[in-house]
C-alpha cells in the first residue's frame, strides 16, 4: 500500500480534500480514472484487435432506442442532448449521433479522444475528467456510460453521483453498462478495495448494487446485454457485462 500525501494545509477539512487524500491511497499505476491514466486508456483501446476498438455500439443502447426508452428531445425544435461519459474511441457516441442525437463525448484520455475525432466528426468530443471537471452543455438528456464507472475508487461513487447530477437534465436519462459481478471485476468490498489502494481490474457489480447507488433514479430497464440476434442488428455484445436504465425524477 502507498502512503497518502496529506493535502495542502495538512489536516482534512473539506470532502474534496478527503477525495483527494482517499486517491492518493491508490498508486499511479491503479488509478484508471483521472488524467494520469490517459496513455494507459490511449495504448489499451488502439491494441491492435482490442475489444473496445471496434466501431459498433452497446447492444443494449440499440434496444432501449429500439424500445423508445431513450428520450426525446426535452425542448421543441432541437435534437435531443447526450454525454457519453468516458466515451473512448467513441463507438456509441458516433451511433448516438446518427439516431439524431447531439453528443458531447467527454474522456481523460487525449489519444482516445483524438481517435474518437478521426473516426466520426459528429460528436463534439472533449478531454474532460467526469468526476472533477465540469462539462460545458450540461444538462443533457441522456447520460451514458460504458465501461466508466466500474473503474472507480469506492469513495469516487460519490463524486460520480455529484457530477451525474450536475449534468442530466430533470426528466433525463441515464444508462450505464458495468462489469457482471461474478463474471468480470472484483468482488471485494469496498474496505478491502480502499485498505489495498487497488482495484483489481474494476469492480463486478451485481444490478442491485447499482440501482442502490443510483436510489435517487427510477429504474427503468435492467439486465444483461442482449444478443445480436435478439437485437436485429451488428452490436456489441458481451456476456461479462450488463446494463441498467434509469429516469431523473421532474
Ligand atoms: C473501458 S473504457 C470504455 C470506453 C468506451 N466507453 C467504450 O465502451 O468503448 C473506459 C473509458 O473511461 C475513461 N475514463 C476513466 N475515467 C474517466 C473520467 N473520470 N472522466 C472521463 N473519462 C474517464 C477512460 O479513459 C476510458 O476511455
Amino acid at each position: 500500500m502507498t502512503s497518502a500525501p496529506l493535502p495542502p494545509p495538512g489536516r482534512v477539512s473539506t470532502t474534496e480534500q478527503l477525495m483527494e487524500l482517499l486517491d492518493g491511497l491508490y498508486g499511479a499505476d491503479a488509478d484508471r480514472t483521472s488524467a494520469g491514466a490517459s496513455e494507459f486508456w490511449g495504448r489499451l483501446l488502439q491494441q491492435p484487435g482490442h475489444l473496445l476498438g471496434t466501431d459498433l455500439p452497446d447492444a443494449n443502447l440499440v434496444a432501449w432506442q429500439a424500445a423508445h426508452l431513450l428520450p426525446p428531445s426535452a425542448a421543441p425544435g432541437r435534437p435531443p442532448t447526450a454525454l457519453d461519459v468516458g466515451c473512448g474511441l467513441g463507438r456509441n457516441s458516433a451511433w448516438l449521433a446518427r439516431q439524431g442525437f447531439s453528443v458531447t463525448g467527454i474522456d481523460v484520455a487525449a489519444p482516445a479522444i483524438a481517435e474518437a475525432a478521426r473516426r466520426s466528426p459528429d460528436p463534439t468530443y472533449l478531454l474532460r475528467d467526469f468526476i472533477r471537471e465540469e462539462v460545458p452543455g450540461a444538462p443533457f438528456d441522456l447520460v451514458y456510460d460504458s465501461g466508466c464507472f466500474h473503474h472507480l475508487a469506492p469513495h469516487r461513487r460519490i463524486s460520480y453521483r455529484a457530477a451525474l447530477h450536475a449534468t442530466l437534465a430533470p426528466h433525463g436519462v441515464f444508462g450505464i453498462v458495468t462489469f457482471a459481478a461474478g463474471r468480470m471485476g472484483t468482488t471485494a468490498d469496498d474496505a478491502m478495495l480502499l485498505r489495498q489502494g487497488a482495484l483489481e481490474g474494476g469492480v463486478g457489480y451485481d444490478l442491485d448494487e447499482l440501482v442502490d447507488v443510483f436510489e435517487d433514479l427510477d429504474l427503468v430497464a435492467a439486465g444483461r446485454q442482449p444478443t445480436a440476434d435478439e437485437v436485429g442488428a451488428p452490436v456489441f455484445t458481451q456476456d461479462f457485462l450488463h446494463a441498467a436504465l434509469f429516469r431523473r425524477h421532474g
